[in-house]
């Protein structure tokens, strides 16, 4: 198992921060994913400490994994939160309300309930996408007399290599608003009741692992604050986003290092200058840190090609079927059977639903487990209920104690909202 991940065998079973993996899902039925939440805290921490230098604070973006505990955890460590959504928003109110100071709302197509409770809450800042979604988030703040502190999410038209779905900093993407036009924006909504400018935002895109385009993006909007300062604003926060990446295959990785490297490359733009600095890691704070434990129902041969199918599915993680993600699969206990060449694929009615094609591995048969690796960021919380599959139940692994934090649904869950 490569660096940066939690995971590893003692003799010939795989373990979690030394908890048996086998014995978890044995005790909480699979699919499950499984957290290793020292490693979360970590990572969180490896950030603190590489901006120790700057005002900062980390944001964790909620959507990469949403767990009310894992957020507890990270609020504990004094975490403040990036979120979507009202209900990203609840989830902070109800985990940890003492941050609801530490938000910050981004997001192209927010709702004015989600303005007005999130301006009732007191949240840091909005990251306004449009002029359009300001002239809403002024007429909400005016009627409920609470001043908006705003950022302009700012697209610096950077090219960040990654899959084109989750690249966002190019000025033909559908986020933010050009750099070009920003100063005028920034006029305007300076002269708004209600709105007070009080930050400046980027975000790229996720799953970015070269430290440039961060560093070319970060110099570009602090040249803005420069020029927006010299126009009377009182700007003090700078958001850098989120994206930083993490390594999905077996390649080295050392994330210290890659955090080190980052740190750096945005320290010596920043340069010194007063600001806050907001960072909004998701991924690299919570990706490694989990896998899905599935269990091998069937296996068959279909022509030439071998199918492993597991009892979970893209319902439970759709990152192989939506982005072409890789994932390591690992046997939860290590036979000394032949390497294969197989699919893994899960039980949904649909050819998209795999997890790997032609992926080399020891031969697994039926009944036994397998883990897909580094599913702990946009696994859970991309997961639904299609084909009427229930989700998976949760367990956060910390000091060597297992607990479950999320049980797995029923049927009735399942059903609950509806009406006949
Ligand atoms: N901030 C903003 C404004 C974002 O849109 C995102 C992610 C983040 C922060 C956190 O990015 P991260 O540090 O996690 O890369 N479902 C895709 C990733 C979608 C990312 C969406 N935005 C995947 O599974 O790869």
């Amino acid at each position: 198992m490569s660096a940066g991940r939690p995971f590893g065998y003692e003799k010939d079973r795989l373990t979690v921060a030394g908890v048996d993996v086998a014995a978890l899902a044995d005790e909480f039925g699979t699919p499950l994913y499984v957290y290793a939440g020292d490693q979360i805290a970590e990572r969180a921490q490896m950030l603190q400490k590489a901006f120790a230098a700057q005002e900062h604070t980390v944001c964790y973006a909620v959507k990469a994994n949403s767990s009310l505990a894992i957020m507890k955890m990270l609020g504990g460590l004094g975490c403040g939160f990036d979120i979507v959504s009202g209900g990203e928003l609840e989830r902070v109110r109800r985990a940890v309300p003492e941050a609801l100071g530490k938000v910050v709302f981004s997001g192209v197509g927010k709702q004015a309930w989600e303005m007005d409770a999130a301006l009732k809450a007191g949240i840091m800042l909005f990251n306004v996408e449009s002029e359009a979604e300001l002239e809403v988030l002024a007429a909400r703040a005016q009627a409920l007399r609470i001043t908006a502190k705003i950022a302009l999410r700012v697209n610096p038209d950077v090219f960040a290599e990654t899959h084109p779905y989750i690249s966002t900093g190019l000025s033909e993407h559908k986020f933010g608003i050009a750099i070009a036009r920003a100063r005028e924006v920034y006029g305007r909504a300076a002269k708004m009741q209600g709105i007070e400018p009080a930050g400046v935002s980027v975000h790229i895109g996720s799953q970015i692992r070269s430290v440039e385009p961060f560093a070319e993006s970060v110099k570009r909007v602090r040249a803005l604050v420069e020029e927006l300062r010299g126009d009377g604003m009182d700007i003090r926060l700078l958001d850098a986003g989120g994206g930083f990446g993490v390594e999905y295959g077996n390649a080295a990785f050392d994330p210290a290092a890659r955090v080190a490297e980052y740190a750096a490359a945005l320290l010596k733009v920043l340069d010194g200058a007063k600001v806050h600095l907001l960072l909004e890691p998701g991924r690299f704070l919570v990706a490694q840190a989990g896998a899905l434990v599935t269990r091998v129902l069937y296996t068959k041969v279909n022509g030439k090609k071998k199918f492993v199918i597991t009892d979970a599915g893209m319902n439970d993680l759709i990152r192989p079927s939506l982005y072409q993600a890789h994932h390591e699969i690992v046997p939860v206990v290590v036979s000394e059977r032949e390497t294969e060449v197989a699919d893994i694929v899960g039980p949904v009615c649909e050819s998209g639903d795999f997890f790997a094609h032609d992926r080399s591995m020891a031969e697994v048969r039926a009944g036994e487990l397998v883990a897909l690796l580094d599913a702990g960021a946009y696994g859970m919380s991309l997961a639904s209920h299609y084909n009427s599959r229930v989700k998976p139940a949760e367990v956060l692994v910390s000091g060597g104690v297992a607990r479950l934090v999320r049980r797995r649904e029923t049927l009735e869950d399942l059903m609950a909202g509806e009406i006949l």
